[in-house]
């Protein structure tokens, strides 16, 4: 290969940079021309095509959002958008591809190569929930944004003797709450993975009251239940003086962590490795201390589970669980 191309796509994650930066010097050391790809798959449509140099990445390391910017396309989900984008890499003479994103970024990846565009994938994205890596890039620094909001919630929760319901993000899978509420001793944490019911949360609610438990934080991830519902429910239910606390994007922001800088290295490197000797259909996933190929059919096929060890752990610290009180398989 003499030309590559390197992409982020979809909802940004902290690290992407790093893994840019990565994708981009690694390529360069082994003799190959690296083309950026602004927004994802729209720019692959709008051609955005922009060469990159050692120097353009210099100083980005540290830095969250991506420099490449990113979109999300519908467009490129038809069967003629994927057929003009084939075209228009091929024109720039790109010859394969590195793509930085989430779920969504891989199925796109898979459309690529079943058209004959040798592509890899790097996992990013804050939700941790891909299968074949045991982290993506972006949910260490997420998950400590979300500590520290929590822990100055549960400040001001405290001196006012309040019950707070912070909602943190997590569209269809748990793994920010679960982490976040375990490290911030949440007194509930609610995820989509494991049911439970309004009452039940309101009736031990108000048993702690009685208990003389003078304040609350519990830790709702946002495809388990909305914020703002949870907690009018919850002063109905209890009488309990409650406020709610949305954390948003602010956990899609800021510079990320050590953790997140150096998987953002080793997977950006390893996905030009896999590339450059014919690997490819693959994401690079981290498993244990290895960087291995993950073949994208099974990363975009099949969803990363929570470890139910690690909820039940949380139930017991926090003496809540959801109404099953098992996590389901989604
Ligand atoms: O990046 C994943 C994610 O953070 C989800 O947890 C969240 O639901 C979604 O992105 C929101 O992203 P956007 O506002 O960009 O659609």
């Amino acid at each position: 290969m003499r030309r590559i191309g390197v992409m982020t796509s979809g909802g940004d994650a902290p690290g992407m940079n790093a893994a840019v930066r990565a994708v981009v010097r690694r390529a360069l050391a082994a003799g190959v021309e690296v083309f950026g790809i602004r927004h994802g798959f729209l720019g692959l449509l709008r051609q955005e095509f922009t060469p990159l140099a050692m120097q353009s990445v210099h100083d980005i390391i540290h830095r969250g959002g991506t420099v490449l910017l990113t979109a999300r396309c519908e467009e490129f989900l038809t069967p003629a958008g994927q057929a003009r984008a084939v075209e228009n890499i091929s024109a720039a003479g790109i010859e394969g591809l590195v793509c930085i994103g989430g779920d969504g970024s891989l199925r796109g990846c898979v459309a690529l190569e079943r058209l004959g565009v040798p592509t890899t994938g790097v996992p990013g994205t804050i939700d941790n929930d891909l299968g074949g890596t045991d982290a993506t890039i972006g949910f260490d620094t997420a998950v400590n944004t979300a500590v520290e909001a929590v822990d100055r919630v549960r400040d001001t929760a405290a001196a006012h003797e309040r019950t707070f319901v912070v909602e943190v993000m997590g569209r269809s899978s748990g793994f920010i709450a679960l982490h976040v509420g375990l490290a911030c001793g949440a007194d509930a944490i609610l995820i989509p993975e494991v049911p439970w019911a309004a009452e039940d949360l309101c009736r031990r609610l108000r048993a702690d009251a009685q208990n003389g438990w003078r304040h609350n934080v519990i830790v709702v991830a946002e495809g388990a239940g909305h914020g703002f519902e949870l907690g009018q429910r919850i002063e109905q239910g209890t009488g309990l003086e409650t406020r709610v606390t949305v954390l948003g994007h602010v956990q899609r922001g800021g510079s990320p962590t050590a953790v997140d800088r150096n998987l953002a290295s080793r997977l950006g490197a390893g996905a030009v490795d896999f590339l450059l000797e014919g690997c490819h259909g693959v994401m690079a996933g981290v498993q244990g201390s290895s960087v291995a190929p993950v073949p994208l059919r099974l990363v975009t096929s099949t969803r990363r589970a929570i470890d139910p060890s690690l909820y039940e752990l949380a139930a017991v610290l926090s003496s809540w669980r959801g109404g099953s009180g098992s996590v389901v398989d989604r």
